[in-house]
């Protein structure tokens, strides 16, 4: 029997490629959605704008778009662009949900908004979103300020809130995945992990650093006028935050490969991580392993 994310997507594995600027492209969500998940592709550049359509002729499953609302609050024009494109699910972020969520329903389209907070988790509900995804501090790139873990909020938002949930911010695998779902959860969202895939577009250099880091690999900066923002631990990452280089060139970090070029989004779950793999392997064998990591924590148990 199909989960309510699988439903609500219409996903055989409700494992979610998530939204990363420059990187959410077609080639990557077209793996992703091929495999049974649900890829993603990012709408703050003019070629992922592109890609919602480019996408179309990489394969004929499920695709969503991410609309980053703090990017897109003075330009509803979006959703046209995103309705135009055929778009049927959107992940909102980074943005007050009511601002979008009664336009994308109007033009037929699901939402599902991130929170990193119950109170962010309550504001959505109220604006009327299908789904969350709950994203914890252990994630990459741009975090609530609240600093609240994973394995906190996807209770305590999952106590108070039913719609179903998406959790984000550490998983990578079958077993992260299955605490995720006694948690709380119906689904995964995966950042760093399809980072380190055969099939995400970033440079080999970036791909090798997050299966080299260890669990002291990343680090929490404070970047003046944003969140928080979890990075690796490179030489740039131990400059002051304020530096106005520090986010400057990142797409030469994700696609030349110069490491000190900006900071390098990644999440903490890096460390676990000793392999690049085929996307399908990442979506598959984390939803059809939840069993076997089930049981195996039922044989913990002692009962
Ligand atoms: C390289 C990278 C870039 C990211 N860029 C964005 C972004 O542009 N917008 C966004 O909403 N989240 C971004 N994120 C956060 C991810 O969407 C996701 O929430 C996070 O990676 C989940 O945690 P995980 O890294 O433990 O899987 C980024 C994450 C990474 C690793």
């Amino acid at each position: 029997m199909a989960n309510r994310i699988q439903t609500l997507l219409g996903v055989d594995y409700p494992v979610v490629q998530a939204p990363m600027t420059y990187i959410a492209r077609a080639e990557l969500a077209a793996a992703v959605s091929d495999a049974g998940g649900l890829g993603m592709i990012e709408t703050l550049t003019p070629e992922g704008r592109t890609d919602l359509l480019r996408v179309r002729d990489l394969t004929d499953k499920p695709v969503a778009a991410n609309l980053m609302i703090q990017g897109w609050k003075s330009d509803p024009s979006i959703v046209d662009t995103l309705a135009a494109a055929g778009v049927r699910h959107v992940f909102t972020s980074a943005g007050h949900p009511g601002l979008f969520t009664a336009r994308l329903h109007d033009a037929g389209m699901t939402v599902a908004h991130v929170v990193g907070s119950l109170k962010g988790a309550l504001k959505a509900v109220d604006a009327g979103v299908d789904a969350l995804v709950v994203e914890g501090v252990e994630g990459g790139g741009f975090k609530s300020l609240l600093g609240a873990s994973t394995v906190v909020l996807l209770p305590l938002i999952a106590d108070h809130v039913d719609l179903p949930i998406i959790a984000a911010g550490g998983m990578c695998d079958a077993r992260s995945a299955a605490a995720a779902l006694v948690l709380g959860a119906e689904g995964v969202q995966m950042g760093t992990r399809m980072l380190a895939s055969l099939e995400s577009a970033v440079h080999a250099n970036f791909k090798n650093a997050i299966v080299e880091a260890d669990d002291s690999g990343t680090v929490l900066l404070a970047v003046p006028g944003n969140p928080t923002m979890r990075v690796l631990r490179t030489g740039m990452a131990t400059r002051d935050a304020a530096d106005a280089g520090l986010l400057g060139e990142v797409t030469r970090l994700y696609f030349d490969g110069d490491m000190e070029a900006s900071v390098a989004n990644t999440g903490q779950v890096s460390s676990r991580i000793a392999e690049l793999l085929p996307v399908a392997d990442i979506v598959q064998r984390t939803w059809k392993e939840i069993e076997t990591a089930l049981a195996a924590a039922r044989s913990r148990t002692g009962m």
